[in-house]
């Protein structure tokens, strides 16, 4: 058995995560603002009791170095979803922050979630920042892996919400309207997948005494359909009769001005432009499509198929995160 930390142990990813390490007899330290977790899908009560809550207090490093010690294992998915009131830049110093505390603290592999085709000049800020968190990990005397996600999707309707308020609309819209061509990719990773990479990527059983290599691998799915494929596959596996266009004239700022409403009915956002932007910038596939473990895994258009039988309701309401 190890100690090992989690941030966001209680949260999307993280409790998929923990649920696997503690199936495996590890220890989890959880750091985070919450105390349970934010859904019962993935981790039940029971399991939730048994992971220790400290604060992922960014001014505390005292504190966050105490929780740390004794943990060989750190897995980092902090991140926020916007810069409203704060940047991805100052998030990519926290998470720069947290390596160096947790190198001290002696953390032995340290695993981050950063996103397909990342780079420190990216236009876009989100993925911009990732890149500066990964360049901050590799320039630290730490054994490190490194999971790139573009999209994660999920067994219930709040763990897809991009999916599932699309099928949403295209039940009851007889036009679903797309930004530019519709040909974008979009490569997503199932949760329990992300999970189960994040686990490997750990190292766990790494012979003691040697050290595991650093990694950087992609966390994609083995389908990326365009934007026009997916959402006609989605609005056909829901019954829908909506015709899906995507005329070519459509800005993406356009279509979040569309997207308003849903936001409004969820009190969540949806898509924001830059969000769209980047789905639409062709960024959101795998690096390495030839990865061998990527075919492995569970397959969108199938689980989109799934989705419609099991969970006949998916889609019959709107959801956001809060
Ligand atoms: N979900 C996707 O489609 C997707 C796509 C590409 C990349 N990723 C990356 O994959 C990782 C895991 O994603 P996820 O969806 O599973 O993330 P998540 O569980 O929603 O959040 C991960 C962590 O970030 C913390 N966090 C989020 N917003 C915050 C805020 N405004 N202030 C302080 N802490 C905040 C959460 O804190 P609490 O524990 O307090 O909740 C949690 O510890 C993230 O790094 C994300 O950027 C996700």
């Amino acid at each position: 058995m190890k100690r090992v930390a989690v941030t966001g142990a209680f949260s999307y990813t993280g409790r998929y995560l923990s649920k696997l390490l503690l199936e495996k007899g590890h220890s989890v330290v959880n750091l985070s603002s919450r105390s349970t977790p934010i859904a019962s899908s993935g981790l039940s009560s029971e399991e939730a009791q048994r992971i220790s809550t400290y604060p992922l207090d960014f001014s505390n490093e005292l504190l966050l170095g105490k929780a740390l010690e004794g943990s060989s294992v750190l897995w980092c998915t902090y991140w926020i979803r916007f810069e409203r009131g704060d940047t991805f830049a100052a998030a990519a110093q926290r998470c720069a922050r947290l390596f160096e505390v947790a190198r001290q603290a002696g953390v032995q592999r340290i695993v981050f979630t950063s996103h397909t085709h990342s780079t420190v000049d990216s236009p876009f800020s989100y993925i911009a920042g990732k890149a500066q968190a990964v360049e901050a990990l590799r320039s630290l005397d730490v054994s490190y892996a490194v999971a790139r996600p573009c999209g994660i999707f999920g067994d219930t309707a709040q763990e897809s919400i991009l999916m599932n308020n699309a099928a949403w609309v295209l039940r009851r819209s007889p036009l679903f309207l797309l930004a530019g061509d519709g040909q974008q990719r979009f490569q997503p990773i199932h949760v329990r997948d992300m999970a189960q990479l994040l686990l490997e990527l750990g190292q766990l059983d790494y012979p003691s005494g040697s050290t595991p290599p650093n990694e950087e691998v992609d966390a994609c799915g083995p389908d990326a359909p365009t934007a026009l494929e997916l959402f006609k596959h989605i609005g056909r596996s829901v019954g829908s009769r909506a015709m899906v266009l995507a005329p070519g004239i459509l800005s993406t700022r356009l279509v979040t001005q569309m997207t308003k409403p849903i936001n409004w009915i969820t009190g969540d956002i949806l898509l924001d432009g830059d969000d769209l932007d980047l789905l639409a910038s062709g960024l959101t596939v795998a690096e390495r499509p030839d990865d061998p473990r990527i075919a492995s895994r569970r397959s969108l258009m199938t689980w989109i198929l799934w989705r419609s039988w099991v969970g006949v309701l998916w889609g019959a309401f709107m959801v956001g995160q809060r």
